[in-house]
């Protein structure tokens, strides 16, 4: 199995600033199944205050989900 690793380095390397939800640990509760934005927040064991990082979360997701299909190709 090839795993591909896509870095986008234009994010901020907190994707939720409210929470100091680091991109790195959303990354990790992506792969750990959070397939929501909710999930990732119950992951790192908090809840949205502002929520303006959650189309942040989303696209993470979509980008994660987009790799993982491409990688099982
Ligand atoms: S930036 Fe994530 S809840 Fe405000």
């Amino acid at each position: 199995m090839t795993i591909i690793r896509i870095v986008i380095r234009d994010r901020p390397v907190y994707v939720c600033n409210c929470n100091a939800i680091r991109e790195r640990d959303a990354l990790k509760a992506i792969q750990a199944g959070a397939a929501t934005p909710r999930a990732v927040f119950d992951h790192a064991q908090c809840r949205p205050q502002c929520a303006k990082c959650v189309c942040d979360i989303r696209q993470m997701i979509d980008d994660a989900n987009a790799g993982f299909a491409i990688a099982a190709e």
